[in-house]
């Protein structure tokens, strides 16, 4: 796993989130998030047509009480965090399960252990703990794909983590002698679990004159989908949709395959442009590029997994020291983080109206509310990079164990609501 890849996972140039401090800020955003909570009651429960077969091994006798029926109207992504004292993580480092060393906060010495206590309580109803068996029971069968980056990779080991803690398994049956496209098959259940490798969703060319790094020159082509994931869609059933800091690097914006600007580029000849206009593209061609494909399942757009760096950039001594999470008074989505998630809330809602005719099911896994108060949740110094540099925190993505469980406890109900 020595590739000068992983190094780049490492976003660019973000500043830290704004502490909240005023209430005319919130407002538009309190506004947006009720709009958007309601795409999420009003999708249809009892379609007949559901990918998500409701006559299939259903465990009826669960014990995880049925909140997130259609008639409760609960939005499970309006909460809060609730400490439990006595709440125990799904896993450990000892669990027989990838733990990739860069979010195993466990192995190399994270001490506190209040950051796992923490549950996240919707408002008008509980969110379930995440039920393995059940889990592999609604998708028997199926296909699920986690497209996008290395935070996307993040929820798809802990979701493989959270199955090997109930004792299942998988198989590795990767085509690829690495992380990038990897595969993993639960014979119990003909269910497969994979890697698409595509942080900027979009055809993406290294073009830096010095080579890559971590801060080297991309050119996005934002009218052409990654043929890498595009040509392997058509067997997925579910596939969770997720991009973000990648849109942080420098990069050439190709359309039509003529430049069309650059963000973060010193050029003085070509326009500059906001790095939101790359994003907004990308998932507008992706999101295209799955209605148009064979494709007829189920989206899921992961919204935007916010960083905590707190007294200096990535790159500027910046860091994740906290161990317990923000209140709502203290923190909310504010600043760059708003604007990428309403970016890509944008094309999703145009994406879900027109999936609607075309037969292609897009939900929203709203988390990004619920993260921006998880500033004690991320790896900060306790990851092992191959690269070490112990300068840089790593404030993006989530340990493991850690708070990016709740992500597969919000995809189990958003599926089982799939099946009325
Ligand atoms: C759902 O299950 C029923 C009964 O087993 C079966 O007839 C039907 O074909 C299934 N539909 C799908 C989409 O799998
Ligand atoms: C629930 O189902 C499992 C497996 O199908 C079975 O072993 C168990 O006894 C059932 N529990 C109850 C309370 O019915
Ligand atoms: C798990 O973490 C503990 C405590 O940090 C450490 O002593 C142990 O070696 C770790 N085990 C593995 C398998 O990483
Ligand atoms: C496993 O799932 C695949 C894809 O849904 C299906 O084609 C195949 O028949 C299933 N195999 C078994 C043994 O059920
Ligand atoms: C992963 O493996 C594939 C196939 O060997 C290779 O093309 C690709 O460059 C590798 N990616 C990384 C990041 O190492
Ligand atoms: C910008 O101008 C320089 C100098 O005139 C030229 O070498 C370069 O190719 C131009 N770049 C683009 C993208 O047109
Ligand atoms: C480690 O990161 C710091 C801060 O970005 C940088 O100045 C330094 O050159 C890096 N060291 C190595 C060995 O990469």
């Amino acid at each position: 796993m020595n590739n000068t890849i992983h190094y780049s996972e490492l976003p660019n140039g973000k500043k830290n989130p704004i502490l909240k401090n005023s209430k005319k800020v919130l407002f538009p955003f309190l506004t947006l998030a009720l709009l958007i909570s309601m795409s999420f009651y009003l999708s249809d429960y009892n379609n007949n047509e559901s990918i998500l077969n409701a006559s299939e091994g259903s465990p009826r006798n669960s014990t995880s009480p049925r909140i997130q029926d259609a008639k409760e109207r609960c939005n499970i992504f309006k909460g809060d965090w609730i400490l439990d004292p006595l709440g125990q993580s799904y896993y450990t480092n000892e669990t027989e399960c990838v733990i990739d060393d860069r979010q195993n906060c466990m192995k190399f010495g994270r001490k506190d252990d209040e950051f796992l206590k923490w549950r996240w309580k919707p408002d008008e109803c509980e969110l379930p703990k995440f039920d393995a068996m059940q889990f592999l029971e609604v998708v028997r069968g199926k296909t699920l794909a986690f497209l996008g980056d290395s935070v996307g990779r993040n929820q798809m080991q802990s979701l493989v983590c959270m199955l090997a803690s109930a004792s299942y398994h998988p198989k590795d049956v990767s085509y690829v002698p690495n992380t990038t496209f990897r595969r993993w098959f639960y014979p119990s259940h003909n269910f497969t679990i994979e890697a698409l490798w595509s942080p900027n969703l979009v055809k993406a060319n290294e073009i830096d004159a010095n080579g890559y790094s971590a801060t080297s020159l991309m050119a996005l082509h934002l009218d052409k989908p990654d043929e890498k994931w595009s040509g392997r869609i058509e067997h997925v059933d579910i596939v969770i949709v997720s991009a973000g800091h990648w849109f942080f690097r420098p990069l050439y914006l190709y359309e039509k395959g003529l430049l069309i600007g650059c963000v973060m580029c010193h050029d003085k000849n070509i326009t500059k442009m906001s790095r939101y206009h790359g994003y907004k593209m990308a998932f507008r061609t992706t999101f295209e590029t799955l209605m148009n494909k064979n494709f007829k399942g189920l989206v899921f757009l992961r919204t935007f997994s916010p960083s905590h760096f707190e007294n200096g950039d990535w790159d500027k001594g910046g860091s994740c020291v906290r161990t317990k999470p923000f209140s709502k008074d203290e923190m909310k989505l504010d600043g760059y983080a708003l604007e990428m998630y309403m970016t890509q809330v944008g094309e999703f809602k145009k994406a879900e109206k027109k999936g609607r005719k075309m037969g292609v099911k897009f939900r929203m896994m709203d988390t990004s509310e619920a993260m921006i108060l998880r500033g004690d949740g991320h790896p900060n110094h306790y990851g092992h990079w191959p690269t070490e540099n112990k300068t840089i925190a790593d404030c993006v993505h989530w340990c493991m164990p850690g708070p990016v469980e709740t992500w597969n406890e919000f995809l189990l109900q958003m599926l089982k609501s799939e099946r009325g």
